[in-house]
This record gives C-alpha cells, structure tokens and sequence, in this order.
C-alpha cells in the first residue's frame, strides 16, 4: 500500500474540508473531482478569468449527487482581501482544513504581455489568500509554485535548492510566492509547501487561445487536421507530467506531517521528453482514438526565453512526502486523449 493510498483511505473515514482556489480551473478542477470522489468536502473560489463554469459542469456530471452537494463554490477574486477572508469562513461543515491555492494567471508569455496583471493575481492574489489561511488557522495551506523559478540555472536535472535568475515576470511572481511563503514561516510561525509544477497536462487544459500550453495546443491542431508548429529544432525537452500526479501530490503535501512543512517540492515525473517524441506520443495516442493523422510539423525559430531542457529530481517529494508517480508521460496522454477528441472533434 502506498502513502497515497494510506492518506486515501483515512480521508474517506474522516472526510476533511478544503479551499480550492482557481477551482474552476484545469488542476483545480481535477483537484475538485478527485476530492469529491473521496467524499470530502470542497469551498471552491474562481473569478472565471482564465477557468470555465462547464470545467464545474463536467465534474458534476463525473460525480454522484450527494458527493456535488459537498461542494460550494463562490465567484469572486483573489485580489480582493475580504473575499479571501469569507470564503475561508463560508463552509457549511465549518472551519476549512486544508487550503489547495491554485488560483493564479499562468502562462510565461501572458506574463510578458501583461506584467501587471499577472503581479496582481500572482503576488497580491497570493499575499491576501496567505495572510487569510494565516488568520483562519488552517491546519495546511499548500500552494502552485513553478519550475520556472529554476530559470537560467544551467544544472539537470533540477534540486529545489539550485535556483537561478528568473526569465520573466511570470517566474519573478512564483518566486516571490515562495519568498512570501518562508517568511511566514519565520515570522509567523505559518509553515506552508510549495509544489513547483513543472509541465502538467490532462483534461480540461485548455486548448484554446494565444497562451494554450503545448500539449493541449497540438492535440487540438491535429484533431482538427490543422498545421503543428515546432518552436526550433524539437529537440527541446520538458518534464511533462499527467495531473493525477499533481493530485496525488497535493493530497500528500496538504495532509503531510509538520516536518515536511516550510519547504518546496518538485511536482513532475523525473523524465524528459522531447518535443518530437511528445508530438509522436499524441499522434500515436490519436490514432488509438481513429484520428489519423500524418502531417509532418513545421520548425519555426526558437522562441526567446525558453529554457532547452527541463527535467526535476523528484527524491525530495518521493521520500518526504512518499510521492509515486501513477502515470508515465504516455500513459498520461493516452487516458487524455477521449476527453481531447470529445471536446474538440
Ligand atoms: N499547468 C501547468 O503546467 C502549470 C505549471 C506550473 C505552475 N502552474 C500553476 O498551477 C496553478 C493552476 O494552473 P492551471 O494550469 O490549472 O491554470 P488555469 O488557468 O486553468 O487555472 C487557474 C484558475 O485560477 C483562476 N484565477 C486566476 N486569477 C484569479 C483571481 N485573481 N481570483 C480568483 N481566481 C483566479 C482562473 O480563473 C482559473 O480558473 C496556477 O497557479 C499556475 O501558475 C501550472
């Protein structure tokens, strides 16, 4: 039995309360899933700015009806104090257990297009929802940190102690995020875990738009029978990581022992895929779905600002908090791939 499975079955003895924020989001919605389906009791928060009320849809439909009825959820911002003051106060079963903050706008590009907006949700949004989870004296307040906080640290695979400097305004937010986060811990005595996510990819990720992420994005051209652009010669390589690995991670991390607390986490699978070989993956993956499709993709020049490699040591996650991953990249794309060819087709 793993540790995950061990904090599964306690939960479903004594179900806990938990804040979602960005809840209407692609991990926050999987997050919403998973824990409803575990009985637990869910407050979720979203402002919509970037999640959709049909990610809420599908996860009533993918649960029963008394597991919907543990779930409330409030529409309001981050950015607003109050707000994140209230909805730590607005569960029916009472004081919230857990805090999963997930609500922030993503993106390396949208960062650099629109800096301060980003610096808004992503610092203040962060601030407000620390020092409220702070004051309700929640039992653990777990939060999305990035990999892009590594930025221009040359070293592979990366340790969370090696960082370098950031490479945009996105990145400079994330850290600020963990900054803010072990100063609370100092002062306060308010011991939180960051799980830097490196690229996480599954259903609902949203295909749509300029600031779509990789995987999502050349699901939906293929599925269309559009052109795949590859931004140089792809042999680029990310950590991509399913997100049922990000859940089990936060489920770990939020209901972990004090000792693990005041400390960040590599939140991937420890391997690396190169752009070419995750374009075969999901042209693999959609054949298996009867969507053939054999268009060879277009190098286009390297996009500024990306890092070439990326790929985490996971030890630290593994042996503090007994994280173990349940899906390869493969695996993962293969069980996206319905939702893909159902949402898109
Ligand atoms: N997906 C990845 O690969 C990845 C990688 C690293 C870090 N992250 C982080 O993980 C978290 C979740 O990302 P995601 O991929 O699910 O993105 P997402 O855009 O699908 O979800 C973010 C959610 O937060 C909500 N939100 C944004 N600003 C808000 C505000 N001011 N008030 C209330 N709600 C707000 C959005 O409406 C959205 O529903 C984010 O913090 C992101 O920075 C994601």
């Amino acid at each position: 039995m793993t540790k995950y499975d061990e904090v599964k079955q306690q939960l479903l003895t004594e179900p806990k309360v938990w804040l979602i924020t960005g809840v209407a989001g692609f991990i926050g919605s999987n997050l919403l899933e998973a824990l409803l389906k575990l009985n637990q009791y869910i407050v979720g928060l979203d402002n919509f700015s970037t999640g959709f009320k049909r990610n809420l849809d599908e996860v009533k439909e993918s649960v029963s009806s008394e597991q919907w009825q543990r779930f409330e959820f409030v529409e309001g911002d981050i950015c607003d104090l109050e707000t994140c003051k209230v909805v730590l106060e607005h569960s029916s079963e009472g004081y919230v257990n857990f805090v999963l903050h997930q609500a922030a706008l993503g993106s390396v590009p949208r960062s650099i297009d629109d800096p301060i907006n980003t610096n808004k949700s992503n610092i203040d949004g962060f601030l407000n929802m620390l020092v409220a989870a702070k004051d309700a004296d929640v039992d653990s307040f777990t939060y999305a940190a990035s990999s892009s906080t590594y930025g221009d640290h040359p070293a592979l695979p990366k340790v969370e102690e090696n960082i370098g400097n950031p490479l945009s305004p996105y990145a400079v937010t994330k850290y600020v995020n963990e900054l803010y986060a072990n100063v609370f811990a100092r002062v306060y005595g308010f011991k939180t875990i960051g799980l830097r996510y490196f690229n996480v990819f599954g259903p609902r990720q949203n295909p749509h738009g300029a600031y779509a992420a990789v995987i999502p994005k050349w699901t939906a051209a293929m599925i269309k029978g559009e052109g795949v652009f590859i931004n140089g010669d792809g042999e680029t390589s990310r950590d991509f990581s399913y997100v049922a690995n990000a859940v089990q991670l936060n489920v770990l991390a939020a209901t972990a022992k004090l000792e693990a607390k005041d400390e960040v986490y590599n939140m991937a699978l420890g391997d690396r895929t190169t752009l070419n070989e995750l374009l075969e993956g999901i042209r693999s993956a959609l054949r298996e779905n009867r969507i053939d499709y054999s268009d060879k993709a277009v190098y286009r020049d390297f996009r500024p600002g990306d890092v070439r490699h990326s790929q985490a040591d996971i030890s630290k996650a593994t042996e503090q908090l007994g994280f173990v991953p349940t899906h390869r990249i493969l695996e993962g794309i293969y069980e996206a791939m319905p939702w893909y060819v159902r949402n898109i087709s």
